[in-house]
């Protein structure tokens, strides 16, 4: 198989492509010949940082390092004690969060827990880019949040990978959505069906903005956090993705009788079958907007490690 392993932590010159043995699947596992892959920030921070490939390997950090979680595929092979998938089956998953998933490869091992079948009227390469942005949105709007109808939500990079997924749950749940990009992105956003559409580049959020019911907050700053605070009324909820935030969050969170949580996605086969089942009646899409060949998977690192990246970025094998 072909395989990106990369050399070593720092720039996108360290992934390389190499030709491996091809896998057995044993056991649990399934092999996926890989259609398509998602990048996500989470893969470029652990390609740039030692400290983090540790964090999310849990210390455990093998020889040869394949980076990549999100994986759409065909099944190819099944170990003895699978019994929910079998050969030519059309699959997706966030592969081993927290670990390493080992996704930038032309063939994937997963566990048969970690997949679900993929709904046919989507491509693989939207299948392929939604597993981690979308079950870290469902994780945050429905799981910590507990979004409801009626609930005025503020989502914050609506625009982006997680965003976007935020903006449609929150809707699917019958929320009030506000959401934030900068001009560039207002298409974008209302498109996902927003109420209410905010340029964060014009004018501050909070100037504009008071006592909304739940805000996710995907900013990866303390400050844009504590400003968010300042928007939720007493008895509201955050969600923010940066759990090593809490002890700096903690005091402002108390003093405002804000709800916080800190969300850091795993791997869920339930969670992802309920949004494939909200993408196979079509209430929720995934919104691919580059896509890269598989050799020039460094390319789509660059666009993601911009920050300016709209909707998702996904590398495709064929
Ligand atoms: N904890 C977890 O498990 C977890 C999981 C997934 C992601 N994350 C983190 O969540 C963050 C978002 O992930 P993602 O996949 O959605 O990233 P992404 O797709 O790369 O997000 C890019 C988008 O963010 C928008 N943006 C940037 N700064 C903004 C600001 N100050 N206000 C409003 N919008 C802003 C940009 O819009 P403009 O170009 O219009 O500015 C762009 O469209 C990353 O930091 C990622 O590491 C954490």
């Amino acid at each position: 198989m072909k395989a990106y392993i990369l050399e070593k932590n720092g720039g996108v010159e360290n992934l390389k492509q190499v030709q491996l043995k091809d896998l057995v699947a044993t056991g649990d596992q399934v092999l996926i010949e890989t259609k398509a892959i998602g990048i996500n920030p989470a893969d470029v921070l652990v390609r740039n940082s030692d400290f983090m490939l540790n964090m999310i390997t849990g210390g455990n950090v093998p020889e040869q390092i394949i980076l990549g979680w999100d994986v759409s595929g065909v099944v190819k092979q099944v170990g003895e004690k699978v019994t929910t998938f079998t050969v030519g089956d059309e699959v997706f998953g966030l592969i081993s969060m927290p670990g390493l998933g080992s996704t930038y490869a032309t063939e994937v091992l997963a566990s048969e827990h970690q997949l679900v079948l993929k709904p046919e009227n989507i491509q693989f390469s939207e299948a392929g880019a939604t597993p981690m942005a979308a079950l870290t949105a469902w994780q945050a709007v429905v799981t910590k949040a507990n979004v409801k109808s009626g609930d005025r939500v503020l989502v914050h990079a609506a625009s982006g990978g997680v965003g976007h997924f935020a903006v449609q749950f929150a809707k699917e749940f019958g929320a009030y959505v506000i959401g934030t990009s900068s001009a560039k992105n207002e298409d974008f956003v209302r498109s996902l069906g927003v109420d209410e559409f905010l340029d964060y580049t014009k004018v501050p959020f909070e100037e504009q903005l008071e006592k909304v019911d739940v805000v996710i907050d995907a900013i990866n700053s303390v400050e844009h956090i504590q400003r968010s605070i300042k928007v939720i009324h007493s008895g509201g909820r955050l969600v923010y993705l940066q759990p090593h935030f809490a002890e700096a969050l903690e005091a402002s969170l108390q003093e405002a009788k804000v709800e916080g949580f800190g969300v850091f996605v795993s791997s869920s086969a339930e969670n992802l079958k309920e949004i494939a089942s909200l993408l196979a009646s079509v209430k929720v899409n995934t919104k691919v907007t580059q896509t890269f060949s598989f050799d020039d998977l460094k390319d789509a690192h660059n666009v993601v490690e911009s920050g300016r990246a709209t909707g998702k970025i996904v590398v495709v094998t064929e």
